[in-house]
């Protein structure tokens, strides 16, 4: 982030603090609960939004080599990428060109050659048939005609970009947008290096996953005993470029040591924890010892379910600490891990859950989202947008629900 952004964020901020006052969406939005229920919407959603658009599956660092790989099924279709011998990341559906088996089974890893289990055709990392067992036997198969079916791929500012769909397109400019391709190029997630992976498999709406990002309205209430200890509640910063996606400044309690540096040494990571949203389904949150990326998926055909991947790269240099540094650097990793799990897992997804609860039940017509809760404003604004519909109602005040 620019260095005059940063300082302005921060002002704004301590401004806030100081005056007791918080970012104002314009009213109250009524949302209606079947966007947590509705099996239509959910087809919907799978289809276009995780089915047909450009997604994140990781970091640069989640691919650092040739022949390093990983494999996802989160979108639809199964889904390789690798880097191939050049150092391009390539995206492949993962099905043998024989008859349409897994070529690769495991999350990630490094290979040489990719060798289907079920008769042994190989492919290279750049997806090229390289092997054919007994082909005097099976008959001659053009090697050009059967590589890995490919998808369109893009890395851009240390993030990798997936077209699930083969025949769609991947416009990286449109899909961030001009604001977000110049922040996200000065964060360096290039440099970062994967250190953690969970897997939180919760009975709620991937929509409920996301909106618990989308405030700090909870944090003196939820997370008082945690999260609250370091961050203040009900106070951020929020932006959205009138797009699809979105920026929010969490206020961290070290926000107070600045107010005695100067200007030039203010850095956001102290004062604060931007938490960006990418359009369906993805939050990055960069910190001080690098950054969380946070996936939620759709579970196919239960739209009471999802399955959020959270990630987290660190700073290559904290990885590469020896000695008293490295012990401490451990420790460090391992709080903010256990720290993220207990919070996010124990906590937030707690409320999503029972949240989708009353939704499941019909139970309530419609919710409610505050002033002070402008990312969900947005959320389901693009939602709904998204999916041709009404906007949400936005009101001065709330007289009927
Ligand atoms: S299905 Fe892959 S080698 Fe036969
Ligand atoms: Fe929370």
């Amino acid at each position: 982030m620019r260095h005059d952004v940063q300082v302005e964020l921060i002002k704004k901020l301590i401004e806030r603090l100081d005056e007791g006052t918080n970012v104002d969406a314009g009213g109250l939005m009524l949302q209606s609960t079947a966007t947590y229920v509705d099996l239509a919407q959910a087809e919907t959603e799978m289809a276009e939004w995780f089915g047909d658009m450009p997604h994140c599956i990781g970091l640069s660092g989640d691919l650092p080599g040739p022949g390093s790989f990983l494999t996802s099924d989160d979108l639809g279709l199964p889904i390789l990428a690798t880097r191939d011998d050049n150092g391009m990341f390539r995206a492949f559906v993962n099905s043998c060109r024989h008859r349409g088996a897994l070529v690769e089974t495991e999350p990630r890893g490094t290979r040489k050659r990719f060798t289907c289990p079920f008769h042994s055709w190989s492919y290279d990392a750049g997806g090229t048939l390289v092997g054919l067992p007994k082909e005097d036997h099976f008959g001659h198969v053009d090697r050009e005609c059967a590589s890995l079916r490919e998808l369109t791929a893009e890395e851009r500012h240390g993030m990798l970009f997936v077209q699930p769909n083969p025949d769609g397109g991947l416009d990286l400019d449109d899909h961030l947008g001009d604001w977000l391709n110049d922040e996200f190029a000065t964060w360096k997630f290039d440099q970062l290096v994967p250190f953690n992976h969970d897997v939180y498999d919760t009975a709620c709406n991937w929509k409920l996953a996301m909106d618990t990002f989308g405030e700090t309205y909870h944090f003196g209430s939820l997370h008082k005993d945690t999260l609250f200890n370091t961050f203040h509640g009900n106070v951020q910063c929020y932006d959205d470029d009138g797009g699809h996606n979105h920026r929010m400044i969490l206020c961290r309690r070290d926000i107070n040591y600045l107010r005695h540096q100067p200007e030039d040494e203010w850095d956001i990571t102290v004062a604060g924890l931007p938490v960006y949203w990418i359009f369906p389904n993805v939050i990055l949150m960069p910190f001080r010892a690098g950054v969380f990326l946070v996936r939620a998926y759709p579970t196919p055909g239960d739209p009471g379910r999802h399955v959020s991947k959270v990630d987290f790269y660190m700073k290559r240099h904290l990885l590469d600490a020896t000695g008293q540094q490295a012990e401490e650097v451990k420790d460090m990793v391992a709080t903010i891990a256990q720290g993220f799990a207990n919070i996010i897992r124990d906590e937030d997804y707690v409320m999503s859950a029972s949240q989708q609860k009353a939704a499941n039940a019909r139970s309530l017509n419609q919710v409610v989202f505050g002033r002070n809760e402008p990312a969900l404003h947005h959320y389901h604004r693009t939602y709904a947008a998204k999916l041709g519909r009404a906007l949400p109602e936005v009101v001065d005040q709330v007289t009927s629900l």
